[in-house]
């Protein structure tokens, strides 16, 4: 629980909705430090947070950045840290943004606009053995070696350049019996790919590591994931942090916390959501 005068990190700060909640725990005097590569994400915030603007510093940053932050402040550590992870619904809803299979638009999906690579640049540049491998890894995917093979097909006539684009492409690659599974066909390359694009796993364990060394005695490192390979690599990070040789950190939650059915029906998206919290213990032995 966030406390009056608590110094915290919302490494994802996206719209602010986690930084707003943060903000009113900690009145009147709790400071928020946030970090987002989106540009349009941290405008948002920037807006929703103005009642608190005296309280919160936005930075347009990649979370990996946060320790030299916090040093360039003057600060020792923080009292808690949020990353909420992946794509924000606002990326998904957005067409432009090429993240949603379900909205016709440039096959972009780059949070950061200062990164050049794009998902079009990965479907149509990479080697066959190489796209299939991210489909697979990233997207645990089965068909991902039928994908790849029809995207080189495809883009030998012409670039890929849209999210209908690879949507068809992927339709004509798997098995009629494919197209009426629960999950969209499209699903798993999306993700992929957007993984590939932002390196959200190779990034992921250095920047744990990090956060957990930016804690304060009894302060808390929270993170929600959203998918098994983001939450395999915070659930094996968090176990070998509590076992570390300094005895410093303690895992607070033995097994994920998931949302209840009811949090489920209200926000769909949420179903899917683990959450994870690794402590500084209050003194060591
Ligand atoms: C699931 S949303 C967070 C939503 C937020 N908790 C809220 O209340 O609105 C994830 C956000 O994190 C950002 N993001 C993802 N990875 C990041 C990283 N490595 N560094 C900074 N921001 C990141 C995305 O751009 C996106 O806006």
């Amino acid at each position: 629980m966030p406390r009056p005068a608590g110094i915290y990190i919302d490494g994802t700060v996206g719209e602010g909705g986690h930084s707003r909640a943060i903000l009113e725990a900690s009145a009147p005097s709790g400071r928020i430090i946030g970090f987002d590569r989106d540009v349009e994400a941290l405008a948002a915030a920037k807006e929703a947070l103005q009642p608190f603007a005296e309280r919160a510093t936005l930075m347009h940053e990649h979370f990996r950045e946060a320790a030299a932050v916090v040093r360039a402040m003057g600060l020792s550590g923080v009292d808690g840290i949020l990353l909420d992870l992946g794509v924000s619904s606002r990326q998904l809803d957005s067409s432009a943004r090429g993240f949603s299979f379900q909205a016709q638009g440039p096959l972009d999906m780059r949070m950061d606009f200062r990164e050049s690579i794009r998902a079009s640049d990965l479907v149509n540049r990479l080697p066959e053995p190489e796209l299939a491998r991210i489909i697979y890894e990233y997207g645990e995917e089965r068909y991902s070696r039928r994908i790849a093979r029809v995207v080189v097909r495809r883009r030998q006539s012409g670039p890929i350049l849209t999210t209908q684009d690879l949507v068809d492409v992927i339709r004509e690659a798997v098995p009629p019996s494919y197209l009426h599974g629960r999950l969209h066909y499209a699903t798993r390359t999306f993700q992929a790919l957007r993984i590939a694009v932002n390196h959200e796993l190779d990034d992921l364990e250095p920047s744990l590591g990090m956060f957990a060394d930016l804690l304060l005695r009894g302060g808390r490192l929270v993170v929600l994931s959203f998918h098994s390979l983001e939450d395999r690599i915070v659930k094996q990070t968090f176990r070998e942090l509590g076992r570390g040789a300094t005895g410093h950190f303690q895992v607070l939650t033995k097994r994920p916390l998931r949302p209840s059915p009811e949090e489920c029906l209200s926000n769909p998206r949420a179903r899917s959501a683990k959450l994870r919290v690794l402590a500084r213990k209050e003194a060591t032995a």
